[in-house]
């Protein structure tokens, strides 16, 4: 036997309001065509005034305990993956556990932008095999809509809000299911690359998104690729193994392109770049949970996960639903 995190259910929130690229046209100066063309964004959803990275979180988790038929009460960790935390502090994980009415359990956040969601994890994969706790709320959650600058078209039109979420349990299996590796790297000399123009310990603002578009998309490419090939390496499995890979939704060309390089076919790769746009660390978990519940994903699927971010960070998951 031996202990593993078992993905135990899935859980999604989106915002209310849906933006096509025809109604951001209307404010922005772009067009349905560019935004299609070099990104395969058609829609973003943008949180109203009552939703917050905190009520969407909460939201998905709900759906995720639901899912595992677990309640609040058994949740022992809770971590959200966040950029856009509901304040500077205290973390939006502690927000969530009174949201979700969790008695204590050990909360808090992770930064790491796109890629937080591989970071939190990780990191719940390692507190659960140590005996931290027995299940674990693993939430990627971001309101990126207010730290837009809609003046600013090359940034603007890629990103929007939304919130998934997993439940891992810490399990004695005598099979392969489970997380199998992780990996994570984060590369600081680029971190002007894609950042954000504020802080409390900068400027004292919430600051902007900004980003070299062409750098960021070169290197996630370079770095996607030879992420999963480590993390599968770790595992003695091949690209040949995978069912499904979920990667983060940026852009539909780095999608492709990563995919390519690694020989998986286009119809094993989870797509929602299409209906979501880029929600950073919540575009795993909301693509996880779509293909989990439109019946893609099933028991027993070799499921890969990635993402790369802003620092630049990026990581990995292998895992056997
Ligand atoms: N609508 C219309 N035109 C636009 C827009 C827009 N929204 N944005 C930029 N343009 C124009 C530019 O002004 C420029 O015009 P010019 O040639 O007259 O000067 C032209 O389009 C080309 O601009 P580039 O920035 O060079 O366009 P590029 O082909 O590099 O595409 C893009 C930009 C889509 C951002 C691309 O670089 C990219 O996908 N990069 C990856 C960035 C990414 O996905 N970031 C997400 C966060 S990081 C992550 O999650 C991995």
């Amino acid at each position: 036997m031996t202990l593993r995190s078992v993905l135990a259910g899935t859980g999604a929130a989106l915002p209310r309001t849906r933006v096509s690229n025809e109604e951001l046209a209307q404010r922005v100066d772009t067009s349905d065509e560019w935004i299609v063309e070099r990104t395969g964004i058609r829609f973003r959803h943008i949180a109203e005034p009552d939703e917050t990275t905190g009520t969407l979180g909460a939201a998905a988790a709900r759906q995720a305990l639901e899912a595992a038929g677990l309640e609040a009460a058994d949740i022992g960790l809770i971590i959200v993956a966040t950029a856009t935390p509901d304040n500077t502090f205290p973390a939006t994980a502690t927000k969530v556990q009174a949201m979700l009415g969790a008695p204590d359990c050990i909360a808090f956040d992770v930064a790491a932008v796109c890629s937080g969601f591989l970071y939190a994890v990780s990191v719940a994969d390692s507190m659960l095999r140590t005996g931290a706790a027995k299940h674990a709320l693993v939430i990627g959650s971001e309101t990126f809509s207010r730290i837009l600058d809609w003046e600013d078209r090359a940034t603007c039109v890629l990103f929007g809000d939304g919130a998934g979420a997993v439940v891992l349990s810490a399990e004695d299996v005598d099979d392969d299911r489970g997380i199998l590796a992780t990996r994570l790297h984060a590369e600081g000399q680029y971190c002007d690359m894609l950042y954000v123009d504020g802080g409390p310990s900068t400027t004292g603002t919430v600051g902007h998104v900004r980003m070299q578009g062409r750098e960021v998309f070169r290197h996630a490419v370079t770095n996607l690729a030879s992420v999963l090939g480590e993390v599968l390496a770790d595992t003695g499995l091949s690209a040949a193994d995978v069912d499904w890979v979920v990667p983060h939704q940026a852009n539909r060309r780095i999608i492709d392109a990563t995919a390519k390089k690694l020989g998986l076919p286009a119809e094993r790769v989870v797509l929602t770049v299409d209906q979501h746009a880029n929600t950073s660390a919540a575009s795993v978990p909301l693509a996880l949970d779509l293909a989990v519940r439109d019946g893609r994903i099933k028991r027993g699927d070799l499921v890969v996960l990635e993402a790369m971010g802003g620092g630049f960070t990026w990581g990995a998951a292998v895992l056997r639903v």
